[in-house]
């Protein structure tokens, strides 16, 4: 055993390999001495892993050095606390010692290759050494450490029985791009200033440093805004309904509206601060003129319509008629009016206070999908473009971005829109979030706006990401391995001016917290890698291992994921003849599919899918597993005949 390992580690020794193939081996010498093997599972792949010989063990006592500990006060806060809660080990912080166990190094003279959030992790067997340039370097220094312990490591509670480990490794890291984000809409269903820390806590454990707080839509104003009391009196209240969002009946008048809720200005505090201890940003987004139900249930005088007065916050039921593709037809009118002064006064009033309380230098102004519809009918907006000489709706809009623009840069930000605001004509300084595809994005980069990708395509975690049939219905569908694809940077862009990519959640399908945990999880392991990894890094196979091990994690972190790429993927052909063909692939490789049509629940004893299954004649049900080996691994999927039939169409 000691020769082969010699063997082992003399071929790998200091060759700077990918995690790809991985394997440390127990130290020479360990008592036991069996092959216990730990594959190095680090999410997003370092721009350099290079693996030693040897494992470092974590001592009783383990001695934190930090030289200027002020600076990384966060960074040893967690890293403490994930040690001790997880371990129990002593953890001591010290500013010298002759034997420390980790070491945190602020460099003195820049390292240039590393920039503001790289670092350097030295994994050798008695010592842990982190440098790196500024404290966020050291801070993702720490995630990759924490990344090389067992996965017992992410538990919130003592483990008892676990030898804490991590294989030597030199490691050189540092991110592709520097916004890094999450969106989490926290306005179609509110999520707890609680809920919003525990999302903080998870981004961060994969170095997004961005979160994009959608404050206000059509289903809810969610910040106290001092003056306009009504923001959370009446804008933050729906009816509370179960189901499928966008199909609910309207409420009744007399149905109570207790179902939402804000963050007071306190919290926002609150919450900026909990942010930037784990160094994420907060950007906050204003939706307008579009997605403003929740504002004209408030204050019905910011609309063009005086039948505003009678309308609420939706609670979840139709008020757009998509049957025309976008921007879509409002059955109610939910945008702010252009047209009238108020409408300034009110967003000047929320800027000044926004701004106040979000430190990043960005405030997001929405303006997506807004309807024209009851502009087109409108006096005031037709007066308005008589007096403006604005000749088109996208016109009316791209005043109104101008004019809410200079609002913002009035307290001191820079503005950003959805890719909308490209219409119309659109100032030189509005910075664009691209979600209808990267196109929007490519063309605002070269005509040198600042530019954050979020396409629809790669990057919606609202979308589904398994067979319809087990997820609430959305429109639309994203598989892991089509997040994967995601480069935020492609071909022929100025890429100077793209300044970061992130993925988004839009909750109006998503009740709770721990569906939220499911929809972004792995997903958004995918969009980490895309923003975070060098290009050639990338690699799917070695991807998917890496995630499943981090299942694992997730698992002990108690975070929920979707286990989606286990489950078959259907896909419903007819055959010459009119016959139902269906076929049956996995999104990995590796797993066996078995079925049944009687009804009854398949294992591995049943009949295994080696080519398209055509439907007995009188079945009804299709029930599917996924098996590695003799393990089951999958869902069990029970699939309608009929379901397929209609697919098929
Ligand atoms: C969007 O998804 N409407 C920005």
């Amino acid at each position: 055993m000691k020769k082969l390992f010699l063997f082992i580690s003399c071929c790998f020794f200091a060759a700077n390999i990918s995690a790809q193939s991985i394997v440390a081996e127990t130290e020479i010498g360990d008592a036991e001495s069996e092959v216990a093997q730990t594959q190095i599972a680090i999410i997003p792949e370092p721009v350099s892993l290079v693996k030693k010989a040897g494992m470092f063990t974590l001592p009783e006592n383990v001695i934190i050095q930090a030289v200027k500990s002020v600076d990384l006060k966060q960074s040893i806060n967690y890293l403490s606390d994930r040690i001790t809660t997880t371990t129990g080990k002593f953890v001591s912080t010290v500013s010298n010692s002759a034997h420390p166990t980790i070491k945190l190094i602020l460099n003195t003279q820049e390292d240039a290759q590393l920039g503001k959030e790289g670092y350097k992790l030295n994994v050798n067997p008695t010592q842990v050494v982190i440098t790196a340039n500024q404290p966020a370097g050291i801070f993702y220094g720490v995630q990759s450490l924490l990344q090389l312990f067992p996965a017992e490591i992410e538990s919130k509670e003592l483990v008892k029985g676990i030898k804490w480990k991590a294989p030597c490794v030199d490691v050189i890291d540092y991110p592709k791009l520097g916004w890094r984000g999450l969106m989490f809409d926290v306005a179609r269903h509110f999520f707890t200033k609680q809920e919003v820390k525990q999302f903080i806590d998870d981004m961060v454990r994969y170095k997004f440093n961005l979160l994009h707080l959608h404050l206000a839509d059509d289903e809810g104003w969610r910040i106290e805004i001092k003056g306009l009391p009504k923001l959370i009196e009446i804008g933050a209240w729906s009816v509370k309904k179960t189901g499928t969002f966008g199909e609910f009946t309207p409420p009744a008048p007399d149905e109570p509206r207790t179902y939402g809720g804000f963050y007071t200005q306190e919290d926002i505090k609150e919450l900026v601060q909990y942010a930037q201890e784990r160094f994420v940003n907060i950007l906050p987004e204003i939706d307008v003129p579009g997605h403003s139900l929740a504002i004209i249930a408030s204050y019905p005088e910011l609309s063009c319509t005086p039948d505003a007065v009678n309308y609420k916050v939706r609670s979840g039921e139709k008020i757009m008629d998509w049957s025309r593709g976008a921007p879509p037809t409002a059955l109610v009118d939910n945008t702010l009016c252009p047209a009238n002064e108020k409408v300034y006064v009110f967003l000047d009033s929320v800027l000044t206070q926004v701004a106040k309380l979000f430190p990043f230098e960005y405030i997001h102004m929405g303006g997506d999908e807004a309807p024209h519809n009851f502009w087109e009918k409108n006096d005031q907006i037709k007066a308005l473009m008589v007096r403006e000489g604005l000749k088109t709706m996208p016109q009316v809009q791209a005043y109104f971005e101008k004019r809410v623009e200079q609002i913002v840069i009035s307290k001191g930000k820079k503005f950003m829109g959805w890719d909308e605001i490209l219409e119309g004509g659109v100032s030189p300084t509005a910075a664009v979030m691209s979600w209808r595809g990267m196109k929007y994005g490519i063309q605002a980069a070269n005509d040198k706006h600042n530019v954050v990708m979020s396409p629809t395509d790669f990057a919606y975690l609202d979308y589904m990401q398994a067979d319809a049939i087990t997820e609430p219905k959305v429109y639309a569908s994203l598989r892991l391995n089509k997040a994967y694809q995601f480069n935020p940077v492609p071909a022929g862009v100025n890429a100077q001016y793209i300044i970061g990519a992130q993925a988004n959640l839009w909750t109006e399908q998503i009740f709770t917290f721990r569906q939220v945990e499911y929809m972004v999880y792995p997903r958004a392991f995918a969009i980490a890698e895309s923003i975070w990894s060098p290009i050639e890094k990338k690699n799917w196979t070695n991807f998917v291992d890496r995630t499943q091990q981090h299942f694992k994690r997730l698992d002990f972190a108690e975070i929920k994921y979707s286990p989606a790429i286990y489950d078959p993927i259907f896909t419903v052909k007819r055959s010459a003849d009119k016959q139902l063909m269906i076929e049956l692939t996995t999104e990995i490789d590796g797993l066996d599919i078995y079925y049944s049509f009687d009804n009854s629940t398949p294992d591995r004893f049943y009949p295994k899918y080696t080519s398209a299954l055509q439907v007995p004649k009188d079945a009804s049900m299709l029930r599917v597993i996924t098996y590695r080996g003799k393990q089951p691994i999958g869902r069990l999927i029970s699939m309608p005949v009929a379901d397929l039939q209609k697919r098929a169409r």
